[in-house]
């Protein structure tokens, strides 16, 4: 028997574990809590810790799991820019879900934009209310717009194949462009300056931190939409509302947002909003936010556990290689995913 510590659990990330986990010998000790270095003591008794995008697995944290006698991390994220990974080389095993359901988090992409631009939020409210007024509520067409998307991976290319069904035009930038692909890629600026809608598939590095930030939004087309699906600090959201307020951006679609870690998920209605900053960008009737929602479909959920299972079993058994794992041996970790055929040490 597997003991796993469960943190950040959600109602609806229950039964997709229970039903290939505990069947398969993992016993899951479901915590609300989110895991730091206070919340790291739950962990006592466990050989694995299981965590979400807002975890945060610093060097303390991995130091105190290591203390506790955990060997591994399992991500149910494909992103880890949450975990010190280089730290926890020869310490504790990491494994994430390179892919769960690309399709979910490019589809969330395509029902934001279209919800800004056609003003659906809006419409739904009216017409709530008996109020059947079109004031306000004029929209553009996609078809013939330009849209430049940032990082050609997984579900970077599922959105370009959406945005094309519209007749919509793509360039593209990705420091690794896909071979073959048919993209027309572009450096960023080019993209800024061309685009009517940019959207943001690429993960969260220390080059790309804000990327977003006032210069480039300053090289955008005026009334330019932003989209970000990715990871919150790919954007300064400061930047962000001053181009806002300035009438330069046209309309920002949220499903992140860099400071998310103490209010996305959970149920803040009763309470006042610390963060004045989100406060604002929600009061912009051209701002949409959801919160870290684009993984959300059952299908992502399901291979969310499925492979998040695999992962933690594959690491137990004896010999082999940890499935998925997130390796420091060779200095990259995108690289040493490549080159390990055995668990990373
Ligand atoms: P992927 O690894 O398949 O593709 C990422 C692409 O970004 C790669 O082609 C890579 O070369 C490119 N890239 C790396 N650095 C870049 C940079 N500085 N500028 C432009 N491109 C760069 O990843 P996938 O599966 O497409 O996921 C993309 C991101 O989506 C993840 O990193 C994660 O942050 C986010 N995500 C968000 C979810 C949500 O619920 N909102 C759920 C799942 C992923």
């Amino acid at each position: 028997m597997i003991h796993v510590a469960f943190y950040d659990a959600k109602p609806y990330d229950k039964p997709s574990f229970e039903r290939y986990g505990e069947v398969r010998g993992l016993r899951f000790k479901y915590l609300e809590t989110k895991l730091n270095e206070d919340t790291a003591e739950l962990a006592k008794g466990c050989e694995a810790v299981c965590v979400f995008v807002n975890d945060t697995v610093n060097a303390a944290v991995i130091d105190r799991l290591q203390a506790l006698g955990v060997r591994l991390i399992a991500l149910r994220s494909a992103g880890y820019n949450n975990v010190d990974v280089k730290h926890a080389y020869k310490k504790i095993h990491v494994v994430h879900v390179p892919a769960y359901s690309p399709y979910a988090v490019a589809e969330h992409t395509m029902a934001l934009l279209l919800t800004s631009v056609r003003r659906i939020h809006k419409a739904y409210n009216r017409t709530r209310e008996f109020n059947f007024s079109l004031s306000g509520l004029t929209g553009f067409d996609f078809h013939g717009k330009t849209v430049g998307v940032i990082g050609t991976g997984k579900i970077g290319r599922i959105f370009i194949n959406i945005c094309r069904g519209f007749g919509m035009k793509v360039v593209a930038y990705d420091p690794f462009p896909a071979p073959d692909s048919g993209i027309e890629y572009v450096t960023p600026d080019e993209l800024y300056a061309r685009s009517d809608v940019i959207s943001l598939h690429c993960p969260l590095t220390e080059d790309s931190r804000h990327m977003i930030d006032e210069k480039a939004i300053s090289k955008m087309k005026k009334g330019a939409v932003i989209v970000n699906t990715s990871r919150g600090a790919l954007i300064d959201a400061e930047a962000l509302l001053k181009g806002i307020k300035e009438r330069k951006i046209g309309a920002a679609c949220l499903d992140v947002y860099e400071e998310e870690a103490d209010v996305f998920f959970e149920d803040r209605s009763g309470h006042i909003l610390d963060d004045d900053l989100l406060s604002r960008l929600i009061s912009m009737p051209n701002v949409i936010v959801t919160s870290h929602q684009a993984f959300l479909t059952e299908e992502a959920l399901s291979n969310i556990a499925e492979t998040t299972v695999n992962n933690i079993l594959s690491c137990f058994e004896n010999g082999g290689a940890c499935d998925n794992e997130l390796c420091y041996r060779c200095g990259n970790i995108e690289r040493c995913k490549k080159e390990r055929k055995e668990k990373c040490f």
